[in-house]
Order: structure tokens, then sequence, then C-alpha cells
């Protein structure tokens, strides 16, 4: 049998030493193939971008593994270069991920150039390419990033993460600066992406509209801790922890979910929610879903 593409088991990750150590995720597992999607949600703080980030060899775990193709990944200064290419990251600010003063076409050629891809014309050829992946238009190759909308910023990093032949793009909120229509057009973007290349990602997403739309599977974190984790059509759509409901709810519909104050003072206290009050959110899920669904 072969090893998952990414494997990760009982990561654990701390922040600090001594008295004032925080423990930001308390032991995680999961398996993702080639091709497939994982979506992280929590509310902020849970710890989501702190998962993805070891996966990247970003924060070194406290204990645990990740591996890839079934070999422990060490830190990255320790990946070998054919390791580091495998995982590329696309962050949430898509201007602050870009270098200002570059124009695009040399934003997107920079890891080719980095690690020796090619002479010039291999490389610009290569850069007009993933300028066609991620629907740039070719005259935005001579723009600076302050020259481009938000949309197209943030198909510049997607451009740029793939210029490396990832297997596994991992997007940390990658649409929450977008507006809701460029959202949408760069998650149509990412699926396409991810079909035709067989690319698998982690999404981390505030979002369950894109959630829904883009991932496989799911793993909800509350606190550090893992509360539920499986396909989307099972947690999302018939979640079996009061968390997720609540997180589902507020998501879908905050203003119906937090005008309830037995919801409201729960989601503050993170306490445990009566059925009756559950019952109230699973109408305003199934509300919600009707309304914002689009699977
Ligand atoms: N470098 C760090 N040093 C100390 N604590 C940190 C560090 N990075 C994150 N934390 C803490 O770890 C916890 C999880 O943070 P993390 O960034 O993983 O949350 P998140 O789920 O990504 O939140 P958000 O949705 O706001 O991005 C938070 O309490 C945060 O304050
Ligand atoms: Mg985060």
């Amino acid at each position: 049998m072969t090893a998952p593409l990414l494997s990760i088991r009982d990561l654990v990750i701390d922040y600090g030493k001594g008295p004032g150590q925080f423990r930001a995720l308390h032991g995680c597992s999961f398996d993702l193939e080639p091709g497939q999607v994982m979506a992280v949600v929590g509310e902020s703080g849970s710890g989501k971008s702190s998962l993805v980030r070891a996966v990247a060899g970003l924060v070194a775990p406290a204990s645990g593994e990740v591996r890839l193709d079934g070999k422990v990944l060490p830190a990255l200064r320790k990946r070998p270069p054919q390791t580091r290419r495998m995982i590329q990251m696309v962050f949430q600010d898509p201007g602050s991920s870009l270098n200002p003063l570059h124009r695009v076409g040399a934003i997107i050629e920079e890891p080719l150039r980095v690690t020796h891809y090619g002479d010039a014309s291999r490389r610009a050829a290569r850069v007009a390419e993933l300028m066609e992946m991620t629907q740039l238009s070719p005259e935005l190759a001579s723009r600076r990033p302050r020259e481009l909308s938000g949309g197209q910023k943030q198909r510049v990093a997607i451009a740029r993460a793939l210029a490396m032949e990832p297997r596994l793009l991992i997007a940390d909120e990658a649409l929450s600066a977008l507006d809701f229509t460029t959202q949408d057009h760069v998650s149509s973007l990412l699926s396409d992406l991810r079909r035709e290349l067989n690319l698998a990602m982690l999404f981390v997403s505030h979002d369950m509209r894109s959630v829904r739309r883009m991932a496989d599977d799911v793993c909800v974190i509350e606190k550090g801790h893992v509360v539920e984790q499986g396909p989307v059509s099972e947690v999302l759509y018939n979640p079996s922890s009061a968390y997720t409901r609540l997180l589902l709810a507020a998501a879908l519909n905050p203003r119906a979910a937090l005008s309830d104050p037995r919801l409201a003072e729960a989601l503050e206290n993170g306490e445990a929610v009566s059925e009756e009050a559950l019952e109230g959110v699973m109408e305003i899920i199934r509300g919600g879903a009707l309304m914002g669904d689009s699977r």
C-alpha cells in the first residue's frame, strides 16, 4: 500500500517556554491523498494557522509527526529543496505577500530563478503558462502589485506558488480579504487547478460557503482541540458536535445566531448548549443552508 501524500499524527504545537507556555494545538491527526482538499475551520485563535504552518515547516511541533509520502518532514530549513517545493503556501493578505517594488512577471519568475529553472526564455515561457493557468492576462506582467485588484494579486500569489509544481497547496484564509464575487472566482480557479494538477489542498477558512464548495473533508478545531472531522457532507450537513453547529449557525447567519441570547452566551462562554438551544441552531442551519448553499 502506498503512503498518503500527507499524514499528520498527534500533532501538538506549543508557543513559548516555561510557565508562560501556551498549547495552541492539542493533537491532530489526518491523512490527505493527492488531489484531496481538507478544510480547516474554527473561530479566530483556535489554532488553524498553527496547524498549517507546522505542515509548511514554519512552526516546529512540540510532538507528533508530519509525513509527506511516508517520510517524516523536518523543519523547513532542514528540508531538501525537492521536498520544500512540494508544499507551497498562499496567505490571507495578497498585498503584503508580494514584493511591492517588483513587477508581476518578476514576482512569478522569482522561485524559478532561485531554483535555477531553465534559461531566461524558458522561464519567460513558464511565467506566461502560469499566468494563463491562473487567468491573468499577459499585459499584467509589467504591472506592480499596487496596480492590481485584490483578486488579481491573489492570482499572482497562486501563480507563484504553482511555479514550483507543488503537490500540496496550503491556502490560509486566502479568500478572506476578497469581496464576495472575487472569492467565488478565485475559489473556482482553485477547484479547477486542483482537478487539472491533482493538487491536494489544506484550505483554512471562516467561510462555510467556500468550504462547502471547495473541500472534500473538514477538520473543525476549537481552542486547539479537534472537535469533529470527516467528509463535508457529514460534518457540515449533519454535525455531531455542538461547537460545529454553533460555528455553522454563526457563519451562515450571524445575525440570527447572535440575536438568540442563549447562543450568544454559549458562544461567549464556550459552554455546552442545551438540546433546546441546539434545536434552534439546527433550524438556523437549515435555513442558512438553503440560503447560502451552492452545492
Ligand atoms: N508565534 C506565536 N507565539 C505565541 N502564541 C502564538 C503564536 N502564534 C499563534 N499564537 C497563539 O496560538 C493560538 C492559535 O493561533 P492561530 O494563529 O493558529 O489561530 P487561528 O485559528 O489561525 O486564528 P485566526 O482565525 O485569527 O487566524 C492563539 O491563541 C494565538 O494567540
Ligand atoms: Mg490564522
